[in-house]
């Protein structure tokens, strides 16, 4: 891969945990394979007062363990050598005088700001950014999500970043969009003619997209119990995905104009009327049960996590894309903490022959089925009959597999290496525009609202289960289930 452009980046809350699992290694994974320019500088930035010999050693306990087999001493030393640590307080104005010093402020420099940090600061740090002329035409500010709580605050954000930064310097972090298996399925929607005359209502039945985690809320409690899985994977990850599946054809790859296919997307998903949400979304919360045999905590008894709470870890609902595409097309979506396995998958169902001339054996699934698997084993499998060698004929349910790991034996990008790699040079494609953010949380908004008014609590699921029962009750309303893998 060709080399960036000479650099800093800039990492507001560059001690948090963010920083120290995901950014750093991905930095140093370009910077082993030679991706970084090599007049690139990492700041670091943080509260205490560390001194870069502190950090280091921050890098050493925290990040170096991570690393596994993608890593070497000498690669090592000399990333350390990129690495700067500055200490700010993120409401402190003198602070970015002096960070804007270390800086050297060179208005022809890319400089990255990226904002790791909680969401109540962006405004602030954007602002004093701007006082200390870091916001120059070469400074790009990155924006982790969740960007917001609701649709108000999500806005509230965005206008007074907006004061600071051009939509163009904003890059909105979807860490799913930089996933290579979801790259993929762009690869697969429109590199191949083979399913687009397929894709659209007259031939698929439904599109189910899970993303299951086994983990539960670890260290995360706060956060998570005023946040829930609907604003944290629902919103944003869950949504994009369905972006992808259901969006036109793009002109091009150019950033506007598949960020404009997937707010057309967005704006088409059926508002929910409040009897919607009461039957078209089941919310859950998992108590005590066992992961790979080992028992494993309930919700309520999470570190930092309120003892009655009615915070959701688990939401699965069915959404409508209105448009001749997709008119009456249910799109099933789910996503969970403490679920049987981590899965992330997109399953395209589509329809039954019109007139079957071969019997059907009872529990046989006859219609073709195409099983995106986006982790953590990324595959592709289209499901079809065969006959079964023999005299009668009798048919089995068997795939095509596409195992991309046998195919390509390359390393694969983490997300967050690809996704700053698309900061440093520019690309905005992959990240969020600000309509297309806000589109997603007023499509959100009424089941928010719906779910603070009731009275009604998550059902509750069994950690290490599928999660509630009404989910599968969900599907079988509309004569289908939940795919499991053969
Ligand atoms: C994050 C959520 O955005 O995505 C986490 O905040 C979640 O709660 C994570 O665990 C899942 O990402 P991945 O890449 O591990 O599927």
């Amino acid at each position: 891969m060709a080399t960036t452009a000479p650099f800093d980046i800039v990492f507001f809350g560059g001690t948090g945990d963010l920083a120290l699992r995901k950014l750093l290694p991905a930095l140093y994974q370009a910077h082993r394979t030679g991706t970084l320019h090599e007049d690139g500088r990492i700041f670091a930035l943080g509260r205490q007062p560390i001194g870069l010999d502190g950090y280091l050693q921050l890098l050493e306990d925290r990040v170096k363990a991570r690393l596994g087999v993608n890593f070497d001493d000498a690669s090592w030393a000399t990333f350390l050598g990129r690495v700067r640590f500055h200490p700010l307080e993120a409401n402190n104005a003198p602070d970015y005088t002096t960070l804007a010093q270390a800086l050297g402020q060179d208005d022809t420099r890319i400089t990255v700001c990226y904002l790791a940090t909680a969401p109540q600061l962006f405004t602030t740090i954007c602002q004093n950014l701007a006082n200390v002329g870091l916001n120059h035409a070469n400074v790009r500010v990155v924006l982790e999500k969740p960007l917001g709580h609701d649709l108000e605050s999500s806005n509230a954000i965005n206008a007074a970043v907006g004061r600071s930064f051009t939509e163009n310097q904003i890059y909105r972090i979807d860490h799913y969009l930089g996933k290579e298996s979801v790259q993929n399925l762009m690869a697969i929607r429109f590199g191949n003619t083979l399913f687009e005359p397929l894709w659209r209502r007259e031939w698929i039945d439904n599109v189910q997209i899970t993303i299951a985690e086994s983990l539960g809320v670890e260290e995360r409690g706060e956060f998570y119990d005023k946040t829930g899985a609907l604003r944290d994977m629902l919103q944003n990850h869950l949504l994009q995905l369905l972006c992808i599946v259901a969006m036109e054809p793009p002109a091009s790859l150019a950033e506007d104009a598949v960020r404009d296919e997937k707010l057309k997307v967005l704006k088409s998903l059926k508002p929910f009327t409040t009897e919607d949400v009461l039957t078209k979304t089941v919310r859950g919360q998992y108590r005590n049960g066992a992961i790979n045999g080992m028992p494993v905590a309930g919700y309520r008894d999470e570190p930092n996590v309120a003892p009655d709470s009615n915070t959701e870890t688990f939401v699965a609902l069915q959404a409508e894309v209105s448009n001749w595409r997709w008119a009456d097309v249910p799109f099933f979506l789910r996503t969970g903490k403490r679920m049987q396995e981590r899965v992330a998958e997109i399953v395209i169902n589509f329809r039954e022959v019109p007139h079957k001339v071969f019997p059907s054996p009872m529990g046989l699934h006859s219609a073709n089925r195409l099983v995106i698997h986006l982790q953590p084993k990324e595959s592709v499998r289209l499901y079809f009959l065969a006959k079964e060698p023999g005299d009668a004929m009798n048919l089995q349910s068997t795939y095509l597999n596409l195992d991309f790991h046998t195919m390509f034996k390359a390393r694969w990008a983490d997300a967050y290496e690809r996704l700053l790699l698309d900061v440093i040079r520019g690309r905005l494609a992959l990240f969020m525009r600000r309509d297309e953010l806000a589109q997603a949380w007023s499509w959100v908004e009424p089941i928010l609202e719906c779910w603070s008014q009731q009275a009604s609590t998550p059902k509750s699921y069994t950690a290490g289960s599928w999660g509630p029962a009404a989910s599968s009750g969900l599907l079988s309303r509309a004569g289908v289930v939940w795919h499991e893998e053969t």
